[in-house]
């Protein structure tokens, strides 16, 4: 394990499982939706940069249906500041209009984010907007977000790294998730 760990909350097999089973689910219902319409219309993943690029990679292959993928980035705010306006960094490169278009998110924390895509997708008039993130991180949030994929819920405020999150860019490539030593957070 990593010196600067605490406690791993989720190896990566429990990720790896539970990845599968959202994979599973998500094209199930999309099969559900869109049926015969799935090869012409395929969903649009849109990955949350650049938290959400590992769970994105491996959620969509464990999809068997056809899927398109977009990248979006906003800006972040670091620990313990205040949430503030979240300008937006780095936009789709293609319209979404009409398109079935699926968020990927890799942590819902206050939910000021996720609040804030979700407006300006749905402003965009996608044919239907899903969300779906890593770890619902539920102590803080002050935004009522609808989630419709949860990897797993996170009922304690720990600052979580691996799997794509980081801190200060750092840890993303650890393969499981877990709680980072506070001798490790610097500000
Ligand atoms: P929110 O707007 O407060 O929901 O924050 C969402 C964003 O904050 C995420 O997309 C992450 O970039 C970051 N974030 C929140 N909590 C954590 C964490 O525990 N580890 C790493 N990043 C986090």
């Amino acid at each position: 394990m990593h010196n600067d760990i605490e406690r791993v909350l989720f190896t990566e097999s429990q990720i790896a499982q539970r990845v599968r089973e959202l994979g599973q689910q998500i094209s199930h219902e999309y099969t559900k939706l869109l049926g015969e319409k799935l090869s012409q219309e395929p969903p649009i993943a849109v990955g949350l940069l650049r938290g959400a690029v590992v769970f994105l990679a491996d959620l969509t292959r464990a999809m068997t249906i056809p899927v398109e993928y977009d990248f979006i980035a906003v800006s972040s705010y670091g620990m313990g500041s205040t949430p503030g306006q979240i300008q937006l960094l780095k936009d789709l490169e293609k319209p979404i209009a009409g398109r079935h278009v699926l968020l990927v998110e890799d942590i819902v924390d206050t939910g000021q984010t996720l609040a804030h895509l979700i407006e300006l997708l749905r402003a965009r008039h996608p044919a239907s907007l899903k969300i779906c993130a890593l770890l619902d991180k539920t102590p803080r949030r002050t935004r009522n977000v609808t989630i419709d994929y949860v990897g797993f819920t996170l009922a304690e405020d720990a600052f979580v790294v691996g799997y794509g999150l980081d801190y200060a860019e750092r840890y993303r490539n650890l393969p499981y998730i877990a709680a980072l030593k506070k001798s490790a957070i610097t500000t």
